[in-house]
């Protein structure tokens, strides 16, 4: 019996879980695999943000919560996109949902009509297309190359736009490259869309604190105040504060796009876990230490991954200015063959060899749009990136060239 409907047919699940569901799966029949295909942080929540979640369930805020969230946690958002952003919401405008995830999910559920366009900028996180295809839209990539730090340029977006266009995508730092746009560059392709007033811009700022080299983060929203109606800031708690198991994501946007997400969500979950709330607000309102550690921690973790690339003939990596993560090219690999004669044709390939042969699990970069990559999380203490690294030069050294 098949029990999908058509509509799931095209949508794959999140390649990166299942890498990290084989890894885990290899570990637990004794394989002494590392892990490096999902992104999440490797510290623990706060203790204060758990203790007011404690505190929250005791002093019962244990019933149904306001769909679009609860006041106490909107307050919160408010405060931090103005504190942070430079951004003035109100709590009408704000949407919280289960993980950021689901907040893209209610946007897209909410507007897109079928056939209508989403662009995606390439490499993306995975979920962006899988979203759209799920709900009968149309994904449309644009490539963002290596040579141009993997970012977005005006004429690339121009030439993409059509009337059947909804929604474009950017995601800085991103999900997979760490690429990271200036000001002047978020207000260039603010001149395109303001041209289009058609078509919805979706800014996913979830990777903001975690930027290297001394840079500060710019909203898109900030940058382009006049695109207020066409923008819709997405963020979340999961990365900063090592919350991804809270599942706690928001927004904020233009009053009608909340109403319709806020409709949409009535009929999904009837709104986020109020406990999980309750600690996402002290998360925000809270003390910022801990952000600050991590984001210095996974500075030096880039800065280790890249000199290590550097030292591997054959694989490429521009310094990531921004997120956790490493997408290495591995064109000049692409067509050799292992020590036991197979060939690798393409970077799936050459993803399952370092898993068989180096016992490290990675996520190819056909995943999100953009071969012969590969993505590695850098989310991980330096002792396993040091041995995970040891393993792969050693795979890369064992290749023969045809
Ligand atoms: C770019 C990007 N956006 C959104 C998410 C989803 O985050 P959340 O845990 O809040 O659902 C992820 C998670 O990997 C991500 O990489």
């Amino acid at each position: 019996m098949n029990y999908a409907s058509s509509r799931l047919t095209p949508v794959k699940p999140s390649a990166s879980a299942a890498v990290s569901q084989l890894a885990k799966s290899l570990v637990a029949a004794g394989e002494d695999v590392i892990d490096l295909g999902l992104g999440e942080p490797d510290f623990q929540t706060p203790k204060h943000i758990i203790e007011a979640a404690h505190q929250a369930a005791l002093s019962g805020q244990t019933k149904y919560p306001p769909t679009d969230g609860t006041a106490e946690l909107k307050d919160a958002i408010v405060g931090k996109l103005k504190r942070e952003n430079q951004l003035d919401y109100s709590q009408a405008e704000v949407f919280v949902s289960n993980g950021a995830k689901q907040v893209i999910f209610a946007a897209f559920m909410a507007t897109l009509e079928p056939e209508q366009e989403v662009l995606l900028c390439a490499p993306f996180f995975d979920s962006y297309k899988n979203i759209c295809l799920v709900l009968g839209a149309q994904p449309k990539f644009l490539a963002c190359k290596a040579s141009n730090k993997f970012k977005l340029t005006p004429a690339v977006l121009e030439a993409a736009i059509t009337p059947k266009t909804r929604w474009v995508l950017l995601n800085a730092p991103s999900n997979p490259a760490g690429a990271v746009y200036s000001t002047e560059e978020l207000q260039a392709l603010g001149e395109v869309l303001a041209r289009h007033p058609h078509v919805l811009l979706m800014s996913d700022e979830i990777y903001e604190h975690i930027l290297f080299d001394g840079a500060n983060f710019v909203s898109f929203a900030a940058s382009c105040p006049q695109l207020r109606d066409q923008t819709l800031v997405v963020n979340g708690v999961s990365k900063a504060y090592a919350m991804t198991g809270w599942r706690i994501g928001y927004c904020a946007g233009p009053q009608k796009l909340i109403a319709a997400m806020t409709k949409v969500q009535s009929q999904i979950s009837s709104g986020a876990c109020s406990i999980a709330q309750a600690a996402a607000a002290a998360a925000l309102n809270g003390p910022q230490d801990e952000v600050r550690r991590f984001r210095a921690a996974c500075e030096q973790r880039r800065n280790l991954i890249v000199q290590r690339v550097a030292a591997i003939p054959g694989l490429t990596l521009d310094p990531p200015a921004g997120a956790f993560y490493a997408l290495i090219g591995c064109e000049a690999l692409m067509g050799s063959r292992t020590p036991a004669g197979e060939r690798i044709p393409d970077d799936n390939a050459f993803c399952q060899y370092l898993l068989n042969q180096g016992k490290v699990a990675t996520v190819p970069g056909s995943t999100y749009g953009l071969s012969p990559f590969f993505r590695i999380t850098t989310a991980a203490s330096e002792e396993q990136l040091k041995r995970a690294m040891d393993r792969i030069e050693q795979c890369v050294t064992a290749l023969v060239s045809t």
